[in-house]
């Protein structure tokens, strides 16, 4: 399975992906591409420290329209079958989606359907919610929308805070993230998981 991945910045699950493709926790997969719409995003770094291949796409002076279709033409000129978001800020266009039915998936920090959308963590400790977690799911045209493949679950503590929250999500993230890119690797991608 030749996997692209897409990022924005930090890029620790990229890194996770990476490292289990590697180690041959992810078998017969390949990283083909990591491709940034931020020039200075850090995971890039850690992508070309890995051997992988960096693509920088900005959207600058491009419509979306544009810049998803150059990023379509990136991941198909590498032949990439899965694509995984990581910590990528846009929303994708109907014509990128087409591209890769079922194909594109994405990490959330939040139990999702609840706390969408930008700071889940901060989300979840101002409502108050004793356990939260993280969710890989399919990417749909909507925001963090689309069907669920897999989530876990961690507990909010008394003392929490949006630091000390995230980053036990993000050890859970990673953890995730390698097991739904096995699950869709070594069967055939579907969604029904
Ligand atoms: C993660 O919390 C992920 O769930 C969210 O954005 C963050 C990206 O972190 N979509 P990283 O770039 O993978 O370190």
């Amino acid at each position: 399975m030749r996997i692209g991945i897409l990022i924005s910045g930090r890029g620790s699950n990229m890194v996770a992906i990476v490292d289990a493709v590697k180690a041959g926790e992810i078998p017969d997969s390949e990283v083909a591409v990591v491709i940034s719409d931020k020039p200075n995003a850090a995971g890039l770094a850690k992508a070309r420290d890995r051997g992988v291949e960096t693509v920088i796409v900005e959207r600058k002076g491009r419509s979306r329209h544009e810049h998803d279709a150059e990023i379509v033409s990136e991941l198909e000129k590498r032949n990439v079958e899965l694509v995984c978001l990581a910590g990528y800020m846009r929303l994708l266009s109907r014509d990128f989606i087409e591209a890769f039915p079922n194909k594109i998936i994405n990490i959330h920090p939040s139990l999702l359907p609840a706390f969408p959308g930008l700071d889940a963590q901060k989300q979840a400790l101002e409502r108050g919610v004793k356990t939260t977690g993280c969710t890989v799911h399919f990417v749909n045209e909507d925001l963090d929308a689309g069907q669920i493949i897999l989530q876990r679950v961690v507990k909010v503590s008394d003392d929490d805070t949006v630091e000390t929250l995230s980053a036990r999500i993000l050890e859970q993230e990673h953890i995730a993230y390698v097991d739904a890119v096995n699950r869709l690797t070594t069967k055939s991608l579907s969604t029904e998981i």
